[in-house]
């Protein structure tokens, strides 16, 4: 069994600054929260950082040539912001917005379309000391930056994301401490952060496009819950459409709290309903802002819940039996989210979506031959692109972006966990092409899976 997709389909490859660069303290490169959090006692598994990561700084010129040599079309990567402006406004350095200036030309040169996130993260330590997402003017430094980065690049770079993963930074970052900054806020202080969150993304948007001298594509990279049915019945896939575009928990690992703003201009009433009067302050002037119009709909993939209609009508998870396949990371293998995160969210968005990460962790090494042979990934990543192939097929999904193109620092788990297409052995950073890699270099060639 084989599935094409469409001709025009982008094929590509993801990074993050923090999670690959290293160079930590190279050319004038100010502190992250990431920086400081993984000082901390304790806060990263076995004291890891990303002081060197993959040290893609010093080696940038080398990875885009592994790239070119493994057929990669595209690549995500994020900006670090405190390379920019080391403060996180004022000062630029122009050192740190040269090496972007490289990167690009480098990966255009190499014939590599460059899609560039703005905020993955690593938010700059001085402004998270000055009250970070909480404070009201963290829209306006987020902009200053945006528009630092559109007018330096977008004469070469056409394709946009504002932030990574809302849902992530504010749930670990400023919910149960997990991530940097390591905040545990009450929720009325968390709603305070994400609406402010919110902001900076549309006046992000706004931003680049100003600062652009020609027309840009601009998007966000999201993600959130991936219910999908158990059955291609209508009543199963309205029981996953329902818990797809609900807010029934008190966290923020849902789709609509987000996406509602941005994409329809207001919060879903059921999250208003659950966080009552938790909700700040807001204006109708401040929904018009987050939802300043996009060109795409980015979203992270991994993992999603099956859902039936039950006894009575009634939606329920269905539970997974012994023994069901997972990632190293103990993640469930659930290849059907993917078409179906994507038609939920077309459905309710009305966007192109661009899948901007998948991908999965696994136990890799070099082996006695030299080779790294990592086929669960090739099969992993086989299955869930047939499934994308449904959706791509349908119009619906203009792309894939595998995560990651190198093993690299997975924030709280540190070094452990390889989601790589290529090993880097972190003692002496030789990078290996796994056998993912040759695969999915056919894949991306022929378009076929
Ligand atoms: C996502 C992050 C990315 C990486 C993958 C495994 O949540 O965006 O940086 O850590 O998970």
């Amino acid at each position: 069994m084989t599935d094409a997709f469409p001709k025009d389909f982008v094929w590509g490859a993801a990074s993050s600054a923090y999670q690959i660069e290293g160079g930590a303290a190279q050319d004038g490169r100010g502190p992250s929260v990431w920086d400081t959090f993984c000082e901390r006692p304790g806060a990263v598994r076995d004291g890891h950082t990303g002081d060197v990561a993959c040290d893609h700084y010093n080696r940038f010129n080398d990875d885009v040539k592994l790239m070119a040599d493994m057929g990669v079309r595209a690549y995500r990567f994020s900006i670090s912001w405190t390379r920019v402006l080391p403060s996180g406004r004022g000062r630029i350095n122009e050192k740190g917005l040269a090496f972007y200036g490289r990167l690009v030309d480098a990966l255009l040169a190499a014939g590599i379309e460059p899609w560039a996130t703005l905020f993955h993260w690593d938010y700059p330590e001085a402004l998270q000391q000055q009250g970070g997402w909480l404070d009201r003017e963290s829209p306006e430094w987020f902009a200053r930056y945006a528009g630092v980065m559109s007018s330096a690049l977008a004469d070469r770079v056409t394709n946009w994301m504002t932030i990574n993963e809302p849902q992530i930074f504010i749930g670990h970052g400023h919910g149960d401490g997990a991530h940097a900054p390591g905040l545990k806020l009450s929720m009325p202080e968390r709603l305070v952060a994400s609406h402010h969150v919110l902001l900076a993304h549309g006046r992000g948007v706004a931003a680049i496009r100003e600062a652009a001298k020609r027309p840009v594509k601009v998007g966000w990279a999201v993600c959130g819950r991936a219910d999908h049915p158990a059955s291609e019945s209508p009543a199963d896939i309205e029981a996953a459409r329902g818990a797809f575009n609900a807010v029934t928990k008190r966290d923020s690992w849902n789709n609509t709290f987000w996406a509602d703003p941005v994409c329809l201009g207001r919060y879903p009433e059921d999250a208003l309903r659950l966080f009552a009067d938790e909700m700040p302050v807001y204006t109708a002037g401040d929904m018009k802002t987050i939802s300043a119009p996009l060109d795409f709909y980015g979203v992270n993939i991994y993992s999603g819940d099956r859902w039936r209609a039950g006894e009575g009508g009634v939606p329920e998870v269905v539970p997974q039996g012994p023994g069901h396949p997972q990632t190293a990371f103990g993640w469930p293998i659930t290849p059907g989210c993917m078409e179906w995160a994507v038609r939920f969210l077309h459905e309710r968005y009305k966007l192109p979506i661009y899948i901007t990460e998948n991908g999965m962790a696994s136990i890799d090494w070099v082996d006695s031959e030299g080779k790294v042979q990592d086929p669960q990934r090739i099969d992993f990543t086989r299955g869930y692109l047939r499934s994308l192939a449904k959706a791509a097929n349908a119009g619906l999904c203009k792309g894939y972006f595998h995560w990651s193109i190198l093993d690299n620092f997975e924030w709280a788990e540190g070094y452990r966990q390889r989601f790589g297409l290529v090993h880097v052995d972190f003692d002496t950073l030789a990078r290996t092409q796994k056998e993912s890699a040759k695969w999915y270099r056919g894949v991306m060639k022929s378009g076929v899976v």
